[in-house]
């Protein structure tokens, strides 16, 4: 941020809605603009009619300025056999969604370019892991971008770049972000979006483990398990988890 003072942001750590459109369309076009831009807002009606509670974003005195949007999946079919970004939103049909899963998919996370490096993206990711342990899921997976592999790709494969990455010999946009936050690589994806020439089309398959997951309980917000049906009804206690805050 150079044009504000952080004294003047009121920042607040929501559930999206489908009246935020409008927002999230202007940052994805801002930052998606080689890949197609925003996603059309049916598709995000999608996400937030199927799975209201893995929408999360921040908005600076009511206006959206971060989000990160998640599914829930069968890690069977994801974490088991390559997989591409269209095999996880499905033209925006987000049909690989299923609340009776065992991991979330985090589908994008973003933060407006006026507010990077204020610890927003980490702040979203504390809410998705928050959201993971409440919902007793196993872990979080997601195909990560690797956007500063294209200018590596004529001397280094995607493992040596992403050993230099690990090692803070390269820094890259996202993976060092992605490893700061915890989350490990288990897989390249190869081609996983074809349109992402910045990271000559590959991905990382990335996860972290959510240590409180067991078998055998359905979701940890109260005592007794609740249906999966009532995912999307906001009964799993997760209004205490967004709150207020400022950049320190
Ligand atoms: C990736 C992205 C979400 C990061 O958001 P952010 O709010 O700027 O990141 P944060 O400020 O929370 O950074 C968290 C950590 O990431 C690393 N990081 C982030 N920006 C950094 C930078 N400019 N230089 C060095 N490290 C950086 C740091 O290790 C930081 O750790 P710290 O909290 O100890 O300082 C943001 O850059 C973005 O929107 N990118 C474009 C969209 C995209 O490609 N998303 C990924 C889809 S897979």
């Amino acid at each position: 941020m150079t044009d504000t003072e952080p004294t003047d942001h009121k920042l607040t750590l929501r559930s999206l809605k489908a009246t935020d459109y409008p927002d999230i369309k202007r940052i994805m076009d801002l930052i998606y603009s080689d890949m197609g831009g925003a996603w059309e807002p049916g598709e995000f009606a999608v996400l937030i009619d199927q799975f209201p509670e893995g929408q999360i974003c921040i908005e600076d005195k009511g206006k959206v300025i971060a989000a990160a949007l998640a599914i829930i999946v069968n890690a069977e079919e994801f974490e088991k056999r390559r997989h591409t970004y269209e095999d996880v939103v499905t033209g925006g049909e987000m049909s690989s969604h299923d609340p009776e899963g065992d991991v979330l998919y985090g589908v994008d996370i973003f933060v407006d370019p006026k507010y990077r490096g204020l610890r927003l993206g980490r702040r979203l990711y504390d809410a998705r892991k928050e959201l993971c342990e409440t919902l007793n899921l196993k872990s979080i997976i997601f195909g990560g971008r690797i956007p500063g592999y294209g200018r590596y790709a004529h001397e280094l494969t995607p493992a040596q770049y992403i050993q230099k990455v690990k090692a803070t010999e390269i820094y890259d946009p996202v993976l060092s972000f992605q490893l700061s936050n915890d989350f490990h690589i288990k897989k390249i994806l190869k081609n996983y979006i074809p349109e992402d020439t910045q990271s000559d089309s590959y991905g990382v398959l990335m996860e972290w483990n959510n240590i409180y997951y067991e078998k055998n309980r359905c979701c940890s917000a109260g005592a007794r398990p609740i249906p999966a049906s009532a995912l999307s009804s906001g009964r799993c206690g997760l209004s205490t988890t967004w709150r207020n805050f400022s950049i320190r």
